[in-house]
Parts: structure tokens; sequence; C-alpha cells
């Protein structure tokens, strides 16, 4: 592996079905959930919104566990009203507020403020209100390399994935990205305790691949989180 190479620690996790694999997930993030509960009287968790999560939320809603005591946000949110189909917090409310996990906390990465840059300063204030760092994040990937909004050509993805940044969150716009978009920061996803990246399908498990060789970050920014120093990384798959 080269200089570029990953740097993170990672666990490969394959399954057989997408069932298997929202059952096993669910289960890692549940007891990272009761790890955080015992140990702080509090948990918090961000979640990858796009197609991919439907299964595992609903799995994890069926967790037992004190729920009113956890903060639930997203990884990065479309800057979208809450009643559009493309609004990763609806999709979360549908697919997680449900059962047990009804009782959670949602933090909303969207204000009623026309762009995310005007939104900004309100959303970091939300996400630095909660007791941080995340016990777990669960990343998607997108076949462009993308992860969190951390787009290929985006405006801002010099500063969100800046590993010495202090912004928690950070608006992005990218031509691959459809609408503005609003993301947690590098350095604060990888201060997560625990730390999952969730794919499936034989074309994700290519463009890993390609991710995971040398090559500029800016082409593929899911290379901002695997060559992160130190990180242990749960790699979730199946066909
Ligand atoms: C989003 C996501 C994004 C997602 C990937 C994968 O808002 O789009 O949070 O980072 O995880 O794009 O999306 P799919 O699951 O739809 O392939």
């Amino acid at each position: 592996m080269g200089p570029q190479g990953p740097q993170v620690t990672m666990s490969r996790h394959d399954f057989e079905t997408p069932q298997d694999l929202a059952a096993a997930l669910a289960e890692a993030v549940a007891d990272n959930l009761r790890a955080g509960l015992a140990a702080r009287g509090a948990a918090c968790l961000a979640l990858s919104g796009g197609r991919t999560p439907e299964l595992f939320f609903a799995a994890l809603s069926r967790q037992e566990l004190d729920w009113s005591k956890v903060s639930v946000t997203l990884v990065d949110e479309r800057w979208v009203p809450l009643d559009s189909p493309r609004s990763n917090e609806a999709l979360l409310r549908r697919g997680l507020l449900q059962g047990p996990a009804a009782a959670a906390e949602v933090v909303s990465l969207v204000t009623a403020d026309p762009g995310p840059e005007e939104g900004l300063r309100e959303v970091s204030d939300r996400i630095a209100a909660l007791p941080l760092p995340f016990d777990a994040v669960v990343l998607g990937m997108g076949s462009d390399g993308h992860t969190a909004s951390f787009f290929p050509g985006g405006d801002r993805l010099a500063e969100a994935i800046d590993p010495a940044g202090s912004a928690l969150v950070l608006p992005q716009r990218a031509p691959g990205a459809g609408e503005p978009r609003i993301t947690l920061t590098l350095p604060l996803i990888v201060a997560a305790r625990s730390v999952y990246l969730h794919i499936e399908g034989a074309e994700k498990a290519a463009v890993l691949k390609t991710a995971l060789q040398d090559g500029p970050v800016a082409d593929m920014p899911l290379r901002a989180v695997l060559r992160s120093p130190g990180l242990p990384l749960d790699i979730y798959w199946c066909p």
C-alpha cells in the first residue's frame, strides 16, 4: 500500500442478504448506544440518508434501549423542506421513529432559512449542544465516491475534510449533489466512538476498492475517511 493508501484499521463484515446486514448493523449500533447510556446517561448518533439504510432503520427501531435519552441526527442533509421526497430527515423519521425508537429526539440539520449558508449558525449550535462525540456514525457512499456531503467538486470540500478544521457542520454545493447540502465535517465524524460504512451491491464494492487505492482525495472524497490515521472503520457490505 503506497503512502496515500488507507490508514484506517478496517474490519469488513460481509453478509448474504440486506436483511442480515441490517440486523447485524442495528445490533452493533444499539450496543454503542447502550454503552453511551451506561457511561454517560445519554447517547447520540448520526445516520446517513439515501436509499440504502431503509431496512437498517427498521431493524434499529426495534432495538430495546432507553431511546428517550438518545439524540439522532443525520450525517448530511439536502436543503429541502421536510415534506420533500428528497428529505433525509423525513426518511429517518419514517424509518426509525417507530416502536421503541419513537422516543428518540431527532436533531434537524435544516432551518427555515433559504440556504445552508444562512442556516449554518443555528444548525452548528444544535450539533454543539449534543453530548459529543457521537457514540456511533453510520456513513453511506455514492457511486461517485462521496460520503456524507463530501462531493467531488464541492465548493467547501477542502474545509469540510480538513482534519484540523474546527467547524462541526458546513454547507456544501456540488454539481453531483442535486440540492445545496449541509454536512457534518470530517473531524466530527472521525471523532465518533464507532464509525461504520454501510454499502450494498457489487457496484459500490468496486467503488470502495478504487477508493482504497492511491489517488487524489478530491476525486473520491471517501478517501478522506479512509486515510484518517488510527480510525477503526467497520465496513458493512452485502450484494
Ligand atoms: C445523501 C447521503 C449520502 C448517501 C449516499 C448513498 O443524502 O445522499 O447521506 O451520503 O449516503 O449518497 O446513497 P444511496 O444509499 O441512495 O445510494
